[in-house]
């Protein structure tokens, strides 16, 4: 007696001082793995052997005059004059009644909302220069201008997406039948936002119910559904979309999975979809549900909403690295419900819409920073 229990202590604690060992190398493994960022490298930068990153900072001057009064707004878009332009909901709120379970609006006796739903602000003042889209919608969503000044709006009350010409409102294709949820590609249900590419084929999140993406040729006809049968992916409440059209990609905000994913775009002919069946997915603890995103380059600008107790910001991601990059948020108060995102085409210029309070914030990023002069990986909360 006396050897055996010595040794059997002396064999536990080997075991344990072992798995211990593996378990710190894993961890820092995976630490070098996030530092280096190093998954994909043909997109890192190659001017700095890094990746330069705008640094939003909020301008807290602006509007120079209160807006005059807004309702929840839903969406914002850049324009080509490069105004932002927004979509709000007037008097009309989005409640628990608005629609029953059979995602039927409930409202449609109250009328179409009476105010101009569509506001563009002067990027320099904020005052409103142009208004309009009275007694046309029910409960606004999503608003997208394309690249030709098209003004794309969905509403989720009537289940439809409407194309605006920017001279004389006019809707120049509707699509979706009014009130009428469904679920072939004639119908939508609860759309939530769209995606044009420069060539006019076009993207639409369906949305609240539906959980798909439509995709369009340029005359309007359904080309492509994501997620297909054979594809392992599915989204729940695609929320926010965006294209990365240099790399032909789609970016999904899928919201109640609190990820973006990015899926191959299928813009243009390839012989070998690198893409096919592997989507891209950022789905990191900090998070949290993802409302909405805006592409730059390889970049993406996304905002999160409440989720538990984690904070509601905005972050830069990479996802091509599937990785946060950095998170922001203003100076002069915090982010309550981000509702919409919209980052100018050069990256100078970015705006946060917000339901309750209703209001809309602006950054500018002059500063670009090379992110691999940070010992992390993304860096903390610039104040
Ligand atoms: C970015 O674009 C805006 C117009 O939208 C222009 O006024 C500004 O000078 C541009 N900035 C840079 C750095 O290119
Ligand atoms: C939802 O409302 C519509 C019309 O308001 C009605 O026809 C339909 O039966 C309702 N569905 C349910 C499940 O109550």
């Amino acid at each position: 007696m006396g050897a055996f229990p010595l040794i059997s202590h002396l064999l536990v604690g080997l075991v344990v001082i072992t798995t211990c060992y593996a378990n710190l190398i894993s961890e820092l493994k995976q630490y070098a793995y996030t530092r280096s960022g190093s998954q994909n490298e043909e997109v890192t930068d190659k001017q700095n052997n890094g990746l330069l990153i705008p640094i939003p900072r909020e301008v807290s001057d602006w509007p120079v005059i209160p807006l005059p009064f807004l309702g929840q707004i839903s969406g914002v878009s850049i324009n080509l004059q490069g105004h932002p332009v927004i979509f709000h909901r007037g008097k009309r709120v989005w409640e628990d009644s608005s629609f029953n379970s059979s995602f039927i609006f409930q409202k449609q006796n109250e009328g179409a909302i009476k105010d101009d739903t569509i506001l563009t602000l002067d990027r320099s003042s904020g005052v409103v220069i142009e208004s309009w889209g009275a007694n046309t919608f029910y409960l606004p969503h999503g608003l997208t201008v394309d690249h030709e000044g098209f003004i794309w709006v969905t509403d989720v009350a009537l289940h439809q997406v409407f194309k605006f010409s920017p001279h004389d409102k006019k809707a120049v294709l509707t699509l979706g039948e009014a009130f009428t949820p469904g679920t072939d590609i004639q119908h939508f249900c609860m759309p939530t936002s769209t995606a044009i590419a420069s060539d006019g084929q076009f993207f639409i999140a369906d949305g609240y119910c539906n959980k798909r993406i439509l995709k369009y040729d340029t005359n309007g006809h359904v080309t492509r559904v994501y997620p297909q049968e054979y594809e392992y992916l599915s989204f729940s409440t695609p929320h926010s979309l965006a294209l990365l059209e240099d790399h032909d990609t789609l970016c999904v905000a899928d919201r109640e999975n609190m990820r973006v994913v990015c899926v191959d775009a299928e813009l243009h002919y390839k012989p070998v979809r690198v893409n096919d069946q592997q989507a891209l997915s950022i789905h990191a603890s900090d998070l949290g549900r993802v409302f909405a995103i805006s592409s730059l380059g390889e970049l993406l600008f996304a905002v999160n909403g409440p989720t538990a107790s984690i904070p509601v910001q905005g972050f830069t991601l990479s996802p091509y690295r599937e990785t946060i990059l950095h998170s922001w948020a203003p100076i002069s108060g915090h982010l309550e419900n981000p509702h919409d995102i919209a980052i100018s085409p050069n990256g100078t210029e970015l705006y946060v819409v917000e339901i309750s309070p209703n209001r809309i914030w602006k950054f500018q990023t002059s500063q670009w920073v090379n992110l691999f002069k940070y010992t992390y990986a993304y860096m903390p909360l610039e104040k």
